[in-house]
């Protein structure tokens, strides 16, 4: 197989509108290439289609996700065997980081499923899923598992004799993610731009032979709308046409992707509707109170204020000061930059590409609580353990969708060493989150280290109220 034969991106589903949305304001002031004006109904209309309308190809069948199970590892099967089918489906669901939709249960949230039975993925499959067990929208889907998805799909449809998809191949050849809630999203990125011309239409074209694989923690949605320009470098302009890379397949034409370009005005209008969840346990607010003093003094030059009079600086902060994991920032050349520049994408030029960052962007920091892991790696569990860096834990995996409301963030298990029985289940290994693997570094942010323990502490509490 070639590596021009590849897999997909994304496509159409979400929950009952789980968020309170406020109206949408200011817009016109920060889509500098277009000034779009963005109403309530655009953004319904966008939730709609991202939930339904087929921006990717079907990636399998409801029948054949419905018996995935009989292909499982023994002991996995062994379970599934002994239940009924609402508790297969469970298992199936948590399996792969599914979470059931509000008003038919049978379907997830992260795939459109056509009346004919055909499941397509969408864009929640990495912007939206559960924390501590309840859907949020626009959140990172930190339990998302989209390699042993197609792993095991490709074993399900060998033994049904069904054609095996561009995704199911393709996987093989770029790795979707080799941890548990992140993905190669960029890499896919890279990878089929290579086989398009600037407006999109399909060439022949030829992917340069060395491709750095790194996964990547989706941002949360609902910080795109104070953020002028996207990614954790920001190296592109933020505008509705910045998220058609999303469903780049090869299946889908330039024209038929051009043509969407309304429909992606109203997806855009969708997640700038979004709000930040709420903190949903208890605050001490006399320890908050002092955290924010802290917060101000240390932490606002790059991330902001918050509350009245909010201010975001949207800073770019040099790799070696913010010294992070650097793989993100090799993966992308500039010549990749050039190449999306001078796309239909980039209106031809006209936006403003940045071709050489200097590092990462301070991301503003609302409702971070919701979503953990930290950093772009998803390396770091909590935020406790983000302004503690001796204490970042070397490998961990998490508890099925337990919260930890002592550190912030999501409840792990921590370990020294992989254990020895997970090394030959690659599906066991992805449950691991391995810092010392290439582009998973939880290295950096060195910004609370003279910080006194105290002062983390109202700080963290602080953290909570965003
Ligand atoms: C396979 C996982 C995946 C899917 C599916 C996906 N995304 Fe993303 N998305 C990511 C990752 C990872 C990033 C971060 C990339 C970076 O910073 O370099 C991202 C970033 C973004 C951003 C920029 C956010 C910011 O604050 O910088 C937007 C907007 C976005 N995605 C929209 C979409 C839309 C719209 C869709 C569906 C059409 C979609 N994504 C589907 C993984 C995904
Ligand atoms: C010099 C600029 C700078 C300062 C000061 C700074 N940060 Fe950051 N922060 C960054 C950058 C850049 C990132 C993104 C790093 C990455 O993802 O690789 C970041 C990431 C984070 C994240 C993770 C965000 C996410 O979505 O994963 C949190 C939380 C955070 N910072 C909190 C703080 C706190 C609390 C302070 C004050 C003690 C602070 N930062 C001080 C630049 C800064």
């Amino acid at each position: 197989m070639t590596l021009r034969t590849k897999f997909v991106f994304i496509a159409g589903i979400f929950l009952a509108l789980l968020c309170a949305r406020a109206p949408i304001a200011n817009l016109q002031q920060e889509t500098t290439t277009e000034n779009v004006q963005q109403t309530q109904d655009d953004a319904d209309i966008g939730l709609d289609l991202i939930l339904n309308h087929r921006f990717l190809p079907r990636d399998f069948h409801q029948s054949t996700l419905e018996q995935v199970w009989k292909d499982w590892p023994a002991d996995l099967k062994a379970k599934a065997e002994a239940t009924d089918d609402a508790g297969r489906r469970k298992m199936i669901f948590d399996r792969y980081g599914f979470t059931p939709r509000q008003d038919d249960p049978k379907k997830a949230v992260q795939f459109v499923v056509d009346k004919d039975g055909w499941w397509a993925m969408n864009c929640f499959a990495c912007h939206g899923g559960k924390v501590a067990g309840k859907q949020i929208a626009g959140v990172p889907n930190s339990h998302i598992a989209l390699q042993t998805l197609y792993a095991d799909m490709r074993k399900t449809k060998a033994r049904l004799g069904i054609k095996m998809n561009e995704m199911d191949l393709g996987s093989i050849v770029v790795p979707m993610g080799t941890s548990n809630g992140t993905s190669n999203a960029v890499v896919f990125g890279i990878a089929l731009m290579a086989f398009r011309d600037k407006d999109l239409n399909l060439t022949r074209g030829k992917l340069r032979p060395f491709i750095i694989h790194h996964d990547m923690d989706a941002p949360a949605w609902w910080n795109v709308k104070k953020r002028p320009r996207l990614y954790i470098d920001g190296f592109v302009q933020k505008n509705h046409r910045a998220l058609v890379p999303f469903v780049m397949d090869r299946r889908n034409s330039g024209k038929t992707m051009r043509d969407w370009e309304d429909k992606f005005k109203k997806v855009f209008a969708y997640i700038n509707s979004l709000q930040p969840p709420k903190y949903p346990f208890a605050i001490d607010a006399k320890l908050a109170a002092a955290g924010k003093i802290v917060f101000n003094k240390n932490c606002s030059s790059c991330h902001g204020t918050y509350g009245e009079k909010a201010k975001y600086p949207s800073r770019v902060v040099a790799l070696d000061r913010v010294g992070t994991d650097p793989i993100r920032m090799k993966a992308l050349t500039e010549q990749d930059r050039k190449v999306y520049h001078e796309s239909w994408f980039a209106h031809y030029g006209k936006d403003k590409t940045v071709i050489k960052p200097e590092g990462y962007v301070a991301p503003p920091l609302d409702g971070i609580w919701a979503s953990a892991p930290y950093f772009h790696n998803g390396s770091v569990p909590t935020l406790w353990h983000l302004l503690n860096p001796k204490q970042r834990p070397k490998i961990w995996k998490r508890t099925p969708d337990g919260y930890d409301k002592k550190n912030v963030g999501i409840e792990v298990e921590v370990f020294e060493k992989l254990p020895k029985s997970v090394k030959s289940r690659p599906d066991r290994r992805r449950m691991y989150f391995q810092t010392n693997r290439r582009g998973k570094s939880a290295q950096g942010h060195p910004f609370a280290d003279k910080l006194s323990e105290q002062q983390k502490r109202q700080l963290l509490e602080y953290l909570k109220t965003l």
